[in-house]
């Protein structure tokens, strides 16, 4: 991580612009804090895109672009970056924010970040029209980051997918976990598609009923747990003996919301991440000076 990072602040001292890609089912949560760290140290732009907006709830998502084009600096864009004709316009939007490249004699150079799994590669194959060797995620770094030419005057150079030594929130932790940018393995399933849940049922009941032909007043009565119970009796997740396999449910809502079969879903919004940061930072006050929560209770 140490290393990635410096290898990071020494390559962003050589280009214009950063194309921050990160998940527009969760944009916050899919950012590297130390990505904003470094280019502003270096007051380098950001082209910010909000990639896999193809999954995403596509009014959470104008709320993200509106949230981050106010921010100094930064232009963002919701992208698929699967889909050619949008990757294609990422080089010109990265010009409008580097207009002093734009004299014909210097190279545009351009750099791509983001943690693993957001479609960094995706967007460089559709950049180049070809498909390059992935650079290599952290921790296995297999290689540091490469340069390529993308036509004239412009260069692309890929980074590692990096993440962050502590995520700060638990909830960031889920979103990532359900997303598949971490955890294969390192989280269990139960708790994640739990965490999922309540998520889907506060703001996607009609696509959860849909989905699991469950009745919409039935879900209003749900917990995260319940859901995913709820799951695995639709889908006879049975273990030896009959009980539940809640593993097996976990796994089914899970993938259904990767796949995107559920409808178009996102984790997070400018509101519920004030909400949540809000109540988590109240929780470690509260955790960390119980009297003065007691009294601030009444
Ligand atoms: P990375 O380099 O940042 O690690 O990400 P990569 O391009 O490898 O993309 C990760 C997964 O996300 C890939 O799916 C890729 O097809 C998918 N993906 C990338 N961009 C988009 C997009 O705009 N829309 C959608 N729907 N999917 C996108 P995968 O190979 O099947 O992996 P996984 O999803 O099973 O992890």
């Amino acid at each position: 991580m140490a290393s990635a990072r410096k290898k990071a602040a020494e390559a962003m001292a050589a280009i214009d612009v950063v194309i921050e890609v990160t998940d527009a089912r969760l944009p916050e949560a899919s950012s590297n804090p130390m990505i904003a760290e470094l280019r502003r140290f270096r007051s380098r732009p950001c082209l910010k895109l909000l990639n896999k907006s193809d999954l995403a709830d596509p009014a959470a998502t104008k709320a993200w672009m509106e949230f981050y084009n106010r921010q100094p600096g930064v232009r963002a864009v919701a992208i698929s970056a699967k889909n050619a004709a949008e990757a294609a316009r990422v080089p010109a939007l990265c010009r409008q924010l580097a207009p002093h490249r734009d004299d014909g004699t210097k190279p545009l150079r351009m750099m791509i970040m983001g943690i693993p799994n957001v479609g960094k590669s995706t967007l460089m194959n559709a950049l180049l029209k070809r498909k390059v060797a992935k650079v290599g995620d952290e921790p296995a770094v297999t290689k540091h980051q490469q340069t390529l030419d993308l036509g004239p005057g412009m260069t692309l150079t890929d980074t590692p997918g990096m993440m962050w030594p502590k995520i700060d929130y638990d909830a960031d932790g889920y979103m990532l976990a359900a997303s598949h940018a971490i955890g294969r393995n390192a989280v269990i399933d139960e708790e994640v598609a739990a965490f999922l849940g309540e998520i889907l049922i506060a703001r996607y009941r009609p696509l959860l009923a849909a989905r699991y032909r469950l009745e919409p007043a039935t879900l209003a009565g749900f917990d995260g747990p319940a859901l995913v119970e709820a799951v695995g009796r639709r889908r006879g997740c049975l273990v030896k003996g009959g009980g539940l396999d809640l593993e097996k449910a976990a796994q089914i809502l899970l993938q259904d919301y990767r796949d995107g079969v559920l409808g178009r879903i996102s984790l997070e919004t400018p509101q519920t991440r004030m909400q949540m940061i809000a109540a988590a930072d109240a929780a470690r006050a509260a955790a960390q000076d119980p009297d003065a929560a007691g009294e601030d209770g009444g």
